[in-house]
């Protein structure tokens, strides 16, 4: 295993690009599964899975062009194509097992592929971490836009929905229901105006902490975090983190490990073709005290 060095683009265990961009990671029976956007060919979303981090193993496209779709009691446009049969977009796609359920169930930010007019939240869910998702369409919460989204469980197993509205000027929280297959209410409409993308949440010593980034494209900006007692409770202001460009990268999603925290986040090479060389930073990040600190290191903190 090569030395993952922090904004390369990483490779799998068979010397082939990593492409989970903008993603999360789920810890399942042992196994880290990564999920990320994938946009080469008919790909919408990949699956990688390692036990030490550092060794990845291809698993499987869980979301394509041609996957399986299926409506569920949310009443959704099943459409993985656009209406001149091009790909749409699937970007920053997270999963949760629900235990009740027994399903893996993810959402994503959904656009049409040409603009990001659609700002719509798309719902995908599977009975194995690594298998085909059924793909359950998209919708606008209430009727909201929704763009950069993140999914956050919670101890006792609910979970909450966050994703960017009003043209990306609201940040809203929304918990969603027990099988995590709709939202049930939205909880927060946060800092409103201040333009919150990429959101990422992570419990630590009992403080909630959601850490974000500006709106500049695929350019890195300043990261900023805010916490809470609950989620549902009051969030703080925000608080600047990292420097101006977050050491140059877009938070993608926070994994706690072996009691430290790993800031995830995704150094954008660009849009167009230049989307394909983004690489990966894993960060160390402390949480004392509410606050949050991020430290910049040339090797992912794995
Ligand atoms: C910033 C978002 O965080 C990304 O997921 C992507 O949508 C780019 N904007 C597109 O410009």
């Amino acid at each position: 295993m090569s030395i993952l060095k922090n904004g390369a683009l990483w490779e799998d265990q068979d010397k082939n690009p990593i492409h989970a961009h903008g993603g999360c990671m789920l810890l399942h029976d042992g196994w880290y599964y990564w999920y990320g956007e994938d946009r080469r060919e008919q790909f919408y979303v990949s699956c990688y899975r390692s036990k030490d981090l550092k060794n990845w193993e291809f698993r499987n496209h869980i979301l394509t062009a041609g996957s399986k779709m299926e409506g569920c009691r949310v009443r959704t446009t099943l459409c993985l194509k656009n209406e001149e049969g091009g790909k749409v977009n699937l970007e920053r796609p997270k999963v949760l097992y629900n235990k009740e359920t027994k399903k893996f169930v993810l959402w994503a930010h959904y656009e049409n592929g040409k603009d990001y007019r659609e700002a719509a939240a798309a719902l995908a869910s599977c009975e194995s971490p690594d298998g085909d998702f059924i793909y359950h369409g998209h919708f606008n919460p209430y009727g909201y836009m929704s763009r950069d989204c993140t999914l956050f469980q919670d101890d006792d197993g609910t979970a909450y929905f966050i994703s960017a509205s009003r043209d990306n000027a609201d940040l809203h929280v929304y918990r969603l229901a027990d099988d995590y297959m709709n939202v049930e209410a939205l909880v927060h409409r946060l800092w409103q105006g201040e333009y919150r993308e990429a959101p990422a949440v992570v419990k630590a010593g009992g403080v909630y902490y959601m850490l974000t980034s500006f709106c500049t494209g695929w350019a890195p900006n300043q990261g900023k975090y805010a916490f809470a007692d609950s989620m549902q409770g009051r969030w703080s202001r925000l608080f600047p983190i990292g420097d101006e460009t977050t050491y140059e990268s877009q938070p993608a999603f926070i994994l706690k490990k072996d009691g430290r925290l790993l800031y995830f986040g995704d150094r954008w090479g660009g849009g167009g073709e230049k989307y394909f060389t983004s690489g990966y930073t894993v960060y160390p990040l402390e949480a004392e005290n509410k606050q949050l600190i991020l430290r910049r290191t040339e090797e992912a903190a794995l």
